[in-house]
């Protein structure tokens, strides 16, 4: 059998060699749904504008359900003579309209048919990752009230810093998925543009009403320019980009989660059902998922790469090329969304080890920036406050106790000022409570935080992330 596409000019068939290097049918299959249906409204279309008749466009649009419904069901065999799913599903619609077939192709590339149908694939691919995301960010949310009133270190290079409240943590992701969320949504506008009509580079000669397509199939319009269009991949570039980002965040995550879930934090214990057995150590309970999904971030951030790589210094407008965009793309949603129908069920499930967090949480001095700013609103210049609470840790630290069980005169021994009033910001449970900055992990700044995300994120508007 001989493509298609090859015309009169041809007077020798493809080497079988080349036929196998270059089909991509056994990837781009996953298209095919839009595919259909891009040629169904673009028969449409040209029927209304005359190029076709009604009884041709709806023998076409008939004929394309059917073969949409035997792609579905697998009955269609594939054969890489036919390179892509478009042309199997245009030999399909020949071999049973013959002439009639032969006309779907008016006014019509595959270079603008696959920029369309990847469009299509991805703009549905966006709004499950975003669902997903949401997911996410409930699951965070959920663990909000449970968890209100446990105090957790936090840190800044790994050392304990200061303590916060453990929803801070997870009102903290939320933010950073709700970021990703907005990312989508802003990407899926440049991803929403129709690029059919724009044939292979020129645009055509034949009188197409491209609007017609556009909001046929939802679309919220048309690319300007047929030469930018034709080779242009930055909806790609930017999804795996958008993707790159959600995956570094639940990278970002599952390490702290490993960390925490560690003998030497035990601050969270994974459920089982998301952990794994060792084959030689009866003891261990392995956190694979967790592991998994902070490995699995290294092929989408590698697919950016690829992307990245395959569109640099191509000439305009199609080329082959570009025909590679669809396996890392395609890789990278099948990742991403496999890691997030994992993580939410997994973030509700887990539990926090409140006795052992509760047994360290006065370890290391995290109130000893409370200290530090009791003292300053006392009147104290910062950079002598911060000196001498310094020393006073260094004293505690000699003495083996907290700065709560320091004697106040200890502490006056560095700084005379001080009086009795400073105990009270003392201890992390008071530390807390001192907290009164927006955004702070004060009580009340949580409490306000967690109001906000259970409005926002219960909303119809949620699902947009505005
Ligand atoms: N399979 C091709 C791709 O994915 C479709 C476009 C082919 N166009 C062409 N002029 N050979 O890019």
């Amino acid at each position: 059998m001989e493509s298609p596409s090859r015309g009169g000019v041809f007077d020798e068939g493809t080497d079988a060699r080349v036929l196998r290097f270059s089909e991509s049918v056994r990837f781009d299959l996953r298209l095919f749904r839009h595919d259909i249906r891009g040629s169904q409204a673009h028969a449409k279309m040209l029927a209304r504008q005359g190029l076709l008749t009604t009884q041709e466009c709806q023998a076409i649009c008939e004929t394309l359900d059917e073969i949409g419904g035997e792609l579905a069901a697998g009955s269609l065999p594939l054969k890489i003579e036919l390179e892509d799913i478009h042309m199997h599903v245009e030999q399909a619609l020949i071999d049973r309209l013959g002439d009639t077939g032969r006309k779907l192709h008016t006014a019509r590339s595959r270079n603008d048919q696959v920029s369309t149908d990847t469009r299509m694939w991805i703009r549905d691919a966006l709004d499950r990752t975003a669902e997903l995301l949401l997911e996410l960010q409930r699951a965070f949310l959920g663990r909000c009230e449970a968890d209100r009133d446990v105090i957790v270190p936090a840190y800044t290079h790994l050392q304990r810093a200061q303590p916060v409240l453990a929803p801070h943590y997870w009102l903290a992701y939320i933010e950073k998925f709700q970021r990703d969320r907005q990312r989508i949504a802003d990407c899926r506008k440049r991803v929403n543009q129709c690029s059919l009509g724009v044939a292979a580079v020129a645009g055509t000669t034949l009188p197409i009403d491209r609007q017609q397509t556009a909001n046929a199939l939802g679309f919220t319009g048309i690319t300007r320019n047929s030469l930018d269009t034709s080779s242009d991949r930055d909806f790609v570039l930017e999804s795996a980009f958008v993707l790159s980002v959600v995956a570094t965040h639940l990278s970002g995550w599952a390490e702290e989660w490993i960390l925490w879930s560690s003998a030497e934090f035990g601050f969270i214990q994974c459920p089982q059902a998301f952990c794994t057995g060792s084959s030689i150590m009866p003891q261990k309970v392995n956190p694979d998922v967790l592991e998994l999904t902070r490995g699995k971030s290294a092929r989408v951030i590698g697919n950016l790469q690829t992307l990245l790589v395959l569109v640099k210094g191509l000439p305009m407008a199609y080329n082959r090329d570009l025909q590679e965009d669809k396996e890392p793309i395609f890789d990278s949603f099948d990742t991403v969304h496999a890691c997030l129908e994992l993580a939410a069920p997994l973030v509700a499930g887990a539990r926090l080890q409140r006795e052992r967090i509760e047994a360290s949480i006065e370890q290391g001095y995290l109130d000893a920036t409370t200290l530090m700013e009791q003292m300053i609103r006392q009147g104290m210049p910062q950079r002598r406050a911060h000196h001498l609470v310094g020393a006073i840790v260094g004293e505690a630290m000699k003495r083996r106790v907290t700065l709560a069980e320091l004697p106040l005169e200890a502490m006056q021994h560095h700084a005379p000022e001080l009086d009795a009033s400073i105990k009270e910001c003392l201890g992390t449970r008071q530390a807390i409570k001192a907290f009164r900055s927006e955004g702070s992990t004060g009580p009340q700044q949580v409490d306000q935080q967690i109001a906000f995300w259970a409005k926002e994120l219960q909303s119809d508007e949620a699902t947009r992330a505005q």
